[in-house]
This record gives C-alpha cells, sequence and structure tokens, in this order.
C-alpha cells in the first residue's frame, strides 16, 4: 500500500502521563458492520471508531446499495435495499476484511463476487478456511478474472474444523451460520474479544449461538433476523499500545474504558518486565520508573499473547537491561519493523520465526517508515522513548488503527505533530 506523504514529527525523551479513554475496536466494528447486511431492519452501532478502515467497510456496504450513516461514532446500517452482490478489486485491495461481506451475502441472498485478496506486508493472508467453509455449506464457488464468486440455494449448516483458529474465518462462517437451515458448528474456533463481541450481536438481531469465545461455537440457524443497538467493545490493541507508550516513557498512564481480561496478556509481560500495573473495574495504571528487564514472548491466537501487540512490545525490549526473545507464529512475515528500529539504534537479530533483542542503554531518534499498522504504531513509540527527533513515514497505515493517536498522545504529554510533504 503506498503512503499519502504524510509523516509525523516526534520529540524524544518524552514522559507520558495522565490518563487516556480508549476507542471503539476496529477489529469489532468491521465484522458487524458486515454483519448489518444479514437483516433488512435498521442497525445501530455505538462506540464505532472514526479511522479509515471503517469508512472502507461503509463505502463497501454503501457500494452494495446500503444506506450507511456515521457521525459522532454512532452509525447507522439500513440494508433494506441492498441490490449488488459484487465488491470491487479497489476496495478489497485496500481492506482485506471487505472479505466479511462473503458470509453475510451468502445467507442473505445466496449470492456474492468479490475480489480475490492480494497479498500484503504481514504474510500472505490466504482466505482458504473462509471459502472451504462456505463451500462445505453449500456454497458453489467460482474463480474467474481474480474475483470469487458464490451462490447457492440455502446455505445448510455443518461441522467445520478450521486447521488454525483464523479470526476472519471464524467471522465470516458465524455469519452464514445464523441464516443458514440447521446446526452449524465450528470446532477450533478463534476466541478473540472481537469474535466475542460479534457474538453479541448476532443474538442481538435474533440469531442463536452459543459457545463463542471458546474454541467450539454453535450455530442454529433462524430464518429472518430483525435490527438492534449494539455497543463496539473497546479497542483492545489501542488500549495494549497506550499501555506500553507509558512504560517505554517511563512514564505513569491511566488506560480507561478497557476491558481488563481482554488485557491479560499484556498485562502479564509489562509485569513480568518489572513494569507497575494496577487494574481497576475498567482501567489500568502503567507506571515504570526504573529500566525494564528481559523477557521472551510468544505471540498466539487468544488467549494468548496477541500478534498485534507484538511490534509494540519489541519496541519496549529494545532498551531492557538484557536480552530478550520473541516469536511469532501467527504471521509469518510480521518482523518488517525489526530493519527501522535498527535504524534507530536497536541491536535485533531474526532467526526463522523468533527476534533476538539484545537491549541497548536508549535508542536513536531517527527517519523510518512504517509498513504496516501495528509496526508504525511501535515505530511511534520508540521514537517517543528516544535520544533525539524521530521522523515517521508512511503514517496511512498507523491512521488505519488508531483513533486521533497524535492528539491522545499529546494530551499524555508527548510532542509529537503531523507534517506533510510538498510532492
Ligand atoms: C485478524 O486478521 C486481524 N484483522 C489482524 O489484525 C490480526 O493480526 C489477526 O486477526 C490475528 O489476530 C482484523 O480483525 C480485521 P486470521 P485475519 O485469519 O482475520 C492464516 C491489525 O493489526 N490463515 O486470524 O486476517 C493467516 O495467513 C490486523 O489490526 C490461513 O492460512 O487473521 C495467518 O497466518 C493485522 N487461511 C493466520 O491464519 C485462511 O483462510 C491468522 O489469520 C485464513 C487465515
Amino acid at each position: 500500500m503506498e503512503g499519502d506523504g504524510k509523516y509525523y514529527e516526534i520529540k524524544g525523551l518524552a514522559k507520558l502521563k495522565g490518563e487516556v479513554k480508549i476507542s471503539g475496536s476496529k477489529n469489532a466494528s468491521l465484522p458487524v458492520i458486515a454483519a448489518s447486511l444479514l437483516t433488512d431492519s435498521e442497525v445501530v452501532l455505538h462506540n464505532v471508531p472514526a479511522l479509515n478502515d471503517v469508512f472502507l467497510m461503509k463505502q463497501v456496504l454503501e457500494e452494495l446499495g446500503a444506506k450507511v450513516a456515521l457521525e459522532n461514532g454512532n452509525m447507522v446500517v439500513n440494508t433494506a435495499d441492498v441490490s449488488k452482490f459484487e465488491t470491487r478489486f479497489e476496495l478489497m485491495n485496500k481492506m482485506r476484511a471487505s472479505i466479511y461481506v462473503m458470509g453475510p451475502m451468502l445467507a442473505r441472498f445466496g449470492h456474492v463476487r468479490v475480489a480475490m485478496p492480494g497479498g500484503c506486508a504481514i504474510g500472505s493472508r490466504p482466505v482458504d478456511y473462509h471459502l472451504t467453509g462456505l463451500e462445505k455449506m453449500g456454497a458453489k464457488l467460482t474463480m474467474d478474472h481474480g474475483y470469487i464468486e458464490a451462490k447457492c440455494n440455502k446455505l445448510v449448516g455443518d461441522r467445520i474444523y478450521l486447521d488454525f483458529p483464523s479470526v476472519g474465518a471464524t467471522a465470516n462462517l458465524m455469519m452464514a451460520g445464523v441464516l443458514a437451515e440447521g446446526t452449524t458448528i465450528i470446532e477450533n474456533a478463534a476466541e478473540e474479544p472481537h469474535i466475542q463481541d460479534l457474538a453479541w450481536f448476532l443474538k442481538s438481531i435474533g440469531g442463536r449461538l452459543s459457545g463463542a469465545g471458546t474454541k467450539t461455537i454453535t450455530i442454529h440457524g433462524v430464518t429472518k433476523l430483525h435490527g438492534a443497538s449494539h455497543q463496539m467493545i473497546p479497542d483492545q490493541i489501542e488500549a495494549g499500545t497506550f499501555m506500553v507508550a507509558g512504560a517505554i516513557t517511563h512514564g505513569n498512564v491511566t488506560v480507561e474504558n478497557v476491558q481488563i481480561k481482554d488485557l491479560r496478556p499484556v498485562i502479564v509481560k509489562l509485569i513480568e518486565a518489572g513494569a507497575q500495573v494496577k487494574e481497576s473495574r475498567n482501567e489500568v495504571r502503567v507506571i515504570a520508573k526504573k529500566k525494564l528487564k528481559p523477557i521472551r514472548i510468544t505471540t498466539l491466537p487468544h488467549p494468548g499473547f496477541p500478534t498485534d501487540m507484538q511490534p509494540q512490545m519489541m519496541a519496549l525490549l529494545a532498551t531492557a537491561d538484557g536480552v530478550s526473545m520473541i516469536k511469532e507464529t501467527v504471521w509469518e512475515n510480521r518482523y518488517m519493523h525489526v530493519a527501522e528500529m535498527i535504524r534507530m539504534g536497536a541491536d535485533l537479530k531474526v532467526q526463522g520465526t523468533t527476534c533476538v533483542i539484545e537491549g541497548v542503554d536508549s535508542l536513536k531518534g531517527s527517519k523510518v517508515v512504517a509498513p504496516d499498522l501495528r509496526a508504525g504504531a511501535a515505530l511511534v513509540l520508540a521514537g517517543l522513548s528516544a535520544d533525539g527527533d524521530t521522523t515517521v513515514y508512511d503514517i496511512i497505515h498507523v491512521e488505519r488503527g488508531y483513533e486521533n493517536f497524535v492528539e491522545k498522545l499529546n494530551a499524555l504529554g508527548a510532542d509529537m505533530k503531523i507534517a506533510e510533504s510538498a510532492s
């Protein structure tokens, strides 16, 4: 994906202090917006973050014929007039989560055509589990000219085992299952908080399902769904990113409006590294006075340590007192930030899926490029803690996933701004 000429200018040696309120979850909002296609009644969603990916999903639905309004975090979706069945290459290419329309469109209309998603920075990102699952439920698939077309008379529930607990495939098959005939059982399902949020939404529109948040999800199909209003859960990766921001700047940051249970893996690792973490009902405070200790992290599907927090933790461990290790097991190519952090003076060596991190005294402000969303966020955190000024280019990636990132960091005492190159 191309940058848009905007970049961050960040003053180093920041010490963040204060409170930050976490926005609604991007990765919960995307499937829930798509799931609005399952009903011809109006759906109202609250706490929807104003992010590019959300605007793209809105556009995907609008191009299918839906009416979608978004104001102040409230989204109203009405899909009564949907009359098209195709998602264009240009939209799919900008956002792979457009694949989420497949399950609901097939279930409600028996027809959908989407451009084949391509690869992207963090891995080849195939969609074979989505397609195999939908085929098992009776969809007939054809591939032509870079598009996947799926048709069926009626989806029929089946027992579907996922080789890997894919978030996207679990969500797509849940959405397909609620309007399928009979019972769908998804085994080795993803257990992420956003899967649980999708289940709450599906239940609120009349879906009959149980087990979301465990490895087996059972869905009893119904013939019609109705409207509802739903509040999106807070974004656990945004929360984790601000927790690391507190630790990496040796600050004192209270992250508000969170679901503590979703943050457990990050809390445990921050404590292991020597940060103080104080929990209360829906907020968590991170204080890091001393240099942090080295630790080992293996990324895993939920409830393991989230891959979407791996780059931020690497930035943190880059200045820990000793040798840390990170093993990435979810994506095959999620070390794009390593070369950028090395520019900042980090001592990092990648061996296969493992990265060995030899803590250095301090990172040095440098010019770096954000290769993807979380890697870009990690470079911002590194820049805040570094000695000197840092410029992060290609911030279009970062802005996809963090609502008011600069405003929120500056309110905590950071000194950073968005600038734009002339060309
Ligand atoms: C979701 O992506 C998130 N995106 C990602 O967050 C996150 O990194 C990922 O889940 C893992 O937690 C959204 O929710 C929009 P997967 P998704 O299907 O659903 C392989 C961010 O930073 N796989 O769980 O695309 C795949 O290649 C983003 O916000 C297949 O082999 O991830 C990967 O190795 C980046 N075949 C693994 O499974 C398939 O059909 C996990 O993928 C599907 C996936």
